[in-house]
Order: C-alpha cells, then structure tokens, then sequence
C-alpha cells in the first residue's frame, strides 16, 4: 500500500523549507517594527463563524469549505481564511476592552476546496494582519503599510498595489439596487451560478470568472458612482496617507474582493509572474464584521498574503540565496569505543552550537568519509581506539585536504578556534 498527499497539497522540505523559514523571519521582524504581536487561533471554528462572517453567497462558503463530519453537537469548518478566527477571538477575549487599537498578525494554514493549479492548493498558508478598533483610514494604510513593506523586505519586484472603496453600508444598498437592476437586464447573458448569485447578492457576480459573464461586468456601473459623501472623503484620506509615505499605488474600481465582509477600502497587489492566480495579497475594511459576531461595533481593516505565491516569486526572482550552511564537522569513527567518543564529544559540540555529525550507521570509515564529503563538511576526525587511548586525533580540513595532529580533549577548543 503506498499513500500519497491529498490532492491539493504540499509537503514543503528540503530548500524550500528554507526559503519558507527566510521569509517567515522577515515577516516576524517586520511585524515587531509595527508593533504587532502574534495571534494563533484554532485550525477549525464553528461553522457559522465562516457562514455568517465571510458570507452566506461567497464561493468560499457555498462551495469551498471543509466541513467535518459533526463530531458531538456542533458543525466545524477548517478556517478558509484567518479573518473570521481573529475577529471572534478578538470578541471572545475581550479585547475591545483594551486600549486601541488592537494590532494582530499570523502565520497559518487554511483550506479550501478548489480545483488546484499553479498557485492555488486545498491547504495553503497565509500571513494576515488585522488591526481592530479604528475606523481612521490612516489604520487602512498602516495595514498597507505593513503589506507593502513585507514585499519589499522579501525583495519582491513588480508588483503592483491596486486600492478601491465600497462603501460604507448606505453606499453598498444604493449600489446593490444600481447593480441589481443592470444584471437584469443583462441576466440572459450570465451563466447560472450567477444567476443564482444575482437573486442573492448581486455584488458576488463581479467575481465571476466565466468568459460570458466577464464581457457582461465588463460594462456594469462601478461602485464608486454610489459612494457618499463621508466615504468619499475616507478614500481620499487613504490616498492621501498613502502618498505621505510613499507608497504606489492605483485605484482599480473593478476590485470588490470575493469575501463579503468588507467596507469601505478593498485592495489587492499583484503580480503578472506567477499565471492566472496573480493576487499574492488581498485585504481591506470591514467594520461590521465585529458586530456580526457578537461584539461592539468595532472598525477594524487587514489583509491576508498567500504564502505560496509569495514563494513562486522568491523563487523566480531568485531572491534568495540557497542554503549554504554546511556541517562544521563530521565525527567518523572504528569499532564500539570509537564510536561512543565520537557521539559523545558529537553531543558537546552540539550543546555548543557546533554543526556536528557522526555516523549512526556503523558504515565502514571509507563510506564515512565519502558522506562527509557528500554533506560538505569542513572538517573531520576519524576516532577509534588509539585515538581515545592517546587523546590524539589527526583533524583535516576538507576543502583544503590538510591534516594536523590535535589533543582529542581539546577537539571543541580547537574546532571553535578554527571557526
Ligand atoms: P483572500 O483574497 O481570500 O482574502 O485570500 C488572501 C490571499 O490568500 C490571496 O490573495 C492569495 O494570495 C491567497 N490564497 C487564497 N486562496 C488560495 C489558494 N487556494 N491557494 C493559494 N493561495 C490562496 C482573505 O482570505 C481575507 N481573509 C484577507 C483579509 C484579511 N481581509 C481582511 N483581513
């Protein structure tokens, strides 16, 4: 019998593990300098977290989530976002009761179920920010901030920072109507999934990736038509935060996002380097979200990053170096009482900080010498019995093939010298 990964999925070693571990550091550093602090939440949530947060009619819901077998007297869903989990931990906690605002990061996994290809798994990873307790646009660019300084740390090139505005709920009703009224009259022309989406929530048909319903929301009204006049000025308060430090960016009206908490700020970078699955990096506003799940109206704005995507783009634009870390010294050694000094004095140097390894294998020294040079070590010894009764041992340096004779006892002093 032989297993494989679930579709969809990815075991993440070797090099990448790495490249994955780089980039996770300089999204821990880069959070420190914002003064935001880590959240971990549960790997799955009561299913009406995700219903009613991220939203009854969004493809995430009616189709993508991993619902599990009901296991006593609730449903639970594998978190399809970090979002949902940080708002209700946000209210669980207390949080609200704070000074504000209240400023959380993560690194986690999440499940989807869609059809996979290059950029888009069942599992993938995503680093988020929510920051809660604030309906100030100087806090939806500070999120941006953090977004936009993650993927110049990284090294990220080309990729551009698209921004727009829904609205706030007043906005939302009048564009919905607007909206509303202009698939009707195109309705004939839509595929049936939208037509479903119209009667429900007419806003989620802008999502739609279908040809035929792409031409059709191509021409439809945009929402900054309906915006008043309290969310206009929020706009351009963003935009004009945005400009003070220096950050790029494009108004894209055609950016709703697909998960229907948000309000006001929505925005998305983008990348044209990885396919057809570009967004590394989705987010924006959503101040009811809060309320919806039990606590004060609270304002709050984040975004999420796609883990995988941002490493296609590590990887293609070979922005960094592979691991170069070698063993510092191999501990080869003959018969049963070189082999105890050597794990021994191996377990010292590790103690000791010491890249150190021996052989567990009881190869022969031969085959010993041929892994050492195989893992690249710097160095290596060879123990057997006349090394132990003499505390003699000949250490060589690989790279450049010499060898000196040094005292056994004094192996960690003379290997830390030389380091
Ligand atoms: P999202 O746009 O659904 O937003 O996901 C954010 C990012 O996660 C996407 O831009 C993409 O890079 C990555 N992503 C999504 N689905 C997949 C997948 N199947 N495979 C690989 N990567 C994927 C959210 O999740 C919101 N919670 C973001 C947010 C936080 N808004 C406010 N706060």
């Amino acid at each position: 019998m032989s297993f494989k990964a679930p579709r969809g999925t990815k075991d993440i070693f070797g090099e990448d593990i790495f490249f994955w571990q780089k980039v996770e550091c300089i999204l821990r550093n880069i959070c420190e300098s914002f003064c935001i602090s880590e959240i971990r939440t549960p790997v799955f949530e009561q299913t009406e977290l995700f219903q009613r947060g991220v939203g009854e009619t969004t493809d995430i819901v009616t189709k993508e989530m991993y619902t599990l077998e009901k296991k006593g007297s609730e449903s639970v869903t594998l978190k399809p976002e970090g979002t949902a989990g940080a708002a209700r931990a946000f209210v669980e906690n207390s949080m609200y009761a704070n000074p504000q605002p209240t400023k959380l990061y993560y690194i986690t996994p999440a499940f989807r179920y869609e059809r996979p290809q290059a950029g888009r798994q069942r599992q993938f990873h995503q680093f988020g920010v929510e920051i809660f307790g604030s309906y100030d646009a100087s806090c939806d660019a500070e999120a941006i901030s953090v977004a936009y300084e993650a993927l110049n740390k990284i090294g990220i090139k080309n990729i551009e920072l698209k921004i727009n505005s829904l609205g706030g709920n007043e906005c939302r009703k009048k564009y919905n109507g607007i909206l509303r009224d202009f698939i009707g009259r195109n309705i004939d022309n839509l595929c049936d999934d939208c037509r479903q989406r119209f009667e429900k929530n007419p806003l989620r048909v802008l999502d739609c990736k279908n040809e035929k319903c792409k031409n059709v929301i191509e021409n439809a009204p945009s929402v900054t038509e309906c915006l008043n006049k309290e969310c206009k000025a929020h706009f351009d308060e963003l935009k004009k935060n945005l400009d003070n430090m220096g950050i790029a960016y494009t108004v894209d009206p055609k950016i709703v996002r697909g998960l229907d908490y948000y309000t006001r700020t929505v925005f998305e970078f983008v990348s044209n380097e990885i396919g057809s699955q570009g967004t590394v990096c989705g987010g924006g506003r959503y101040d009811n979200l809060i309320g919806e799940c039990g606590g004060p109206e609270t304002g709050a704005v984040g975004f999420a990053m796609g883990l995988e995507r941002i490493m296609m783009l590590v990887k293609s634009q070979e922005l960094i170096e592979s691991n170069s870390k070698s063993v510092d010294i191999y501990i080869g050694s003959i018969g049963n009482e070189g082999f105890l000094k050597a794990q021994a004095i191996g377990y010292e140097l590790r103690k000791n900080g010491i890249r150190a390894e021996y052989d567990t294998l009881k190869r022969s020294v031969k085959a010993q010498l041929k892994y050492a040079n195989k893992i690249n070590a710097k160095y290596s010894v060879v123990i057997g019995e006349n090394e132990v009764q003499n505390d003699c041992v000949s250490l060589k340096n690989m790279k450049e093939s010499v060898q000196e004779e040094i005292k056994l006892s004094m192996l960690r002093d003379e290997i830390l010298k030389r380091l």
